[in-house]
């Protein structure tokens, strides 16, 4: 049988380019090659679609952006003629089109425009399959006032939380003492929609709390606010369209206030314990909760659903889910089915298996 072609998508205008650069690195180095024959394109962070053809090594290192590997390359749109239109260098500027035809796309964007719907819109206009959810269970796993909303109708424990928009500071006074009511101090802020900790603060008095809304608000206009759940915090990772199953749970155990974006990227700060040191009917309440709202959410492909376990031992509150979770080679997401039987490549064979099953 003649390999696959899958192209996989790398950067994107996203205020987690240079994460998903490391994953896409990752996925580059471990995607079985007897399989497949890959093709990478890159999008920077001001949106420019490239195909790259220089060395994997430098994706990581944000050196990719060479004259002498980039040519602009794009997604068609078109059904009848999907692939990737691919714009070749002569002497004078850009001069032939050509088709490159395409069996899967692997989009390892992470945040805005890759993990929220919108490059997957693209690619349901163009008919090629892709990995990971559909347009809507991105947007519904972006924007954390939807999921949240999802979550409570599907009965599934989650934080106490209110929505907030940029013109809610003009009624700050008024509002505060709501907000104090019904979440309490200390309470989470963060942007609706973002990602990695970005925008993320926790704040223990009003003023933080003004100050925690107007940062929000710098990535997103509309903000949501928590109550702040004193837990460990534990990933599980689904993988599944019509019948998803959970790996096992893994434990995150930052040493700074909160997994803040430095804790998650840069700082050797942050302990990772697989399986996660808690009790196994929380673990086992985890993966069933996990699946649970996964299928609520309409997900298909992956997810990694994140949770606190009370340290009252009151049982167990979903975080949130993550349609294209970190990929990197200390990611939570391939540790945990690399520990639950499945190593990395046989995950992303899987992953794009899923993809082309759910196209069918
Ligand atoms: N309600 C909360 N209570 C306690 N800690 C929280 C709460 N919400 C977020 N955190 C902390 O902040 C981090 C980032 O928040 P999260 O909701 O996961 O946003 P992101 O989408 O940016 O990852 C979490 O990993 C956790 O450490
Ligand atoms: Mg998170």
């Amino acid at each position: 049988m003649s390999k696959l072609r899958i192209a996989v998508i790398f950067g994107g205008a996203s205020t987690e380019y240079e994460v998903s650069l490391v994953s896409a690195t990752s996925i580059l180095q471990n995607i079985p090659e007897d399989r497949y024959d890959v093709i990478k394109i890159g999008i920077t962070k001001s949106g420019a679609w490239y195909l790259y053809s220089g060395p994997i090594h430098l994706i990581a290192e944000n050196k990719w952006q060479q004259n002498r590997y980039i040519t602009p390359a794009f997604v068609s749109p078109d059904r009848v003629t999907p692939g990737i239109l691919h714009l070749s260098r002569r002497e004078n500027g850009f001069e032939r089109c050509s088709l490159l035809n395409i069996d899967c796309v692997f989009p390892v964007l992470h945040g805005k425009n890759g993990e929220d719907g919108t490059i997957q819109g693209l690619l349901e206009l163009s008919g090629i399959p892709y990995v990971g959810c559909g347009v809507a269970a991105s947007a519904n796993c972006m924007d954390k006032t939807i999921t949240h909303t999802i979550l409570d109708a599907a009965g599934i424990p989650g934080a106490k939380w209110r929505k907030a928009v940029p013109g809610d500071l003009q009624r700050f006074e008024e509002l505060e003492p709501v907000w104090a009511q019904a979440l309490g101090y200390p309470m989470f802020v963060k942007p609706a929609n973002a990602g990695s900790s970005v925008g993320v603060s926790k704040v223990r008095t009003p003023d933080q709390l003004r100050e925690a809304l107007e940062l929000a608000f710098t990535v997103d206009n509309k903000a949501i606010l928590e109550e702040f759940i004193d837990g460990i915090e534990v990933e599980t990772a689904v993988l599944g369209n019509e019948d998803p199953k959970a790996a096992c749970v893994g434990e995150i155990v930052p040493t700074q206030e909160f997994y803040s974006y430095s804790a998650k990227y840069s700082d050797d700060s942050t302990d990772l314990y697989i399986p996660a040191r808690i009790r196994e009917e929380d673990a086992e309440n985890i993966r069933r909760t996990a699946v649970k709202a996964y299928q609520a959410l309409g997900c298909t492909g992956l997810a990694r659903v994140d949770f606190f376990v009370k340290r009252d031992g009151s049982g167990i509150i979903l975080n949130e889910p993550n349609t294209m979770p970190g990929f990197t080679s200390i990611s939570m997401y391939p540790k945990l089915w690399e520990h639950s039987g499945i190593p990395y490549p046989e995950l992303i064979h899987q992953l794009i298996q899923l993809a082309i099953q759910h196209k069918r």
